[in-house]
């Protein structure tokens, strides 16, 4: 009588403590989401995270630098006296290796786009330089 008595106290116990042990971890939980979430904002997921970061692929980067500076002019249909269209991957990527897309966009004497519109910042020169470097990823 006595053992059984002393056994479910056992069993009581450590009921307790795997009930405390759950809710500390819990907590702990709790406190590690909150901090690590402190600074995302809840309302703006990113729908399609990049799934390598740190590469500069067409999708995530040169495609919106050609749109912004370069297809008023090489649009799907060419406009201006522009020879060639640049609204694809490959066709941005055979200008690269074929019409010295990047040769004209540091040039100052011949440059890519041509004035009074602002040549690209020196970041977007760049990352298109890395670009090329990279292999051309395009995603
Ligand atoms: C205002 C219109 C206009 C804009 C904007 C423009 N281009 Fe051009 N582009 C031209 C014209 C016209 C030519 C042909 C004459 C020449 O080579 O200068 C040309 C030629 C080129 C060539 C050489 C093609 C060849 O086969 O010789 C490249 C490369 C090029 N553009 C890239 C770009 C890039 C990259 C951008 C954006 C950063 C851009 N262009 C923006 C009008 C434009």
């Amino acid at each position: 009588m006595g053992n059984r008595w002393s056994f479910r106290k056992l069993i009581l116990n450590k009921n307790a403590m795997n009930f405390k042990y759950i809710i500390s971890l819990l907590a702990i939980t709790v406190l590690l989401f909150n901090c690590s979430s402190g600074d995302d904002d809840p309302s703006d997921p990113d729908p399609t995270p990049d799934p390598n970061p740190t590469a500069v692929t067409y999708n995530g980067h040169i495609k919106s630098i050609i749109t912004n500076n370069c297809t008023s002019c090489h649009g799907s249909t060419p406009t201006n006296g522009a020879p060639m269209s640049l609204t694809t991957y490959s066709q941005v990527k055979s200008a690269v290796e074929t019409r010295g897309l990047i040769t004209r966009i540091n040039s100052t004497s011949n440059p890519m786009p041509p004035s009074p519109n602002s040549p690209l910042s020196n970041a977007d020169k760049n990352l298109i330089q890395q670009w090329k470097d990279g292999g051309f990823l395009e995603n």
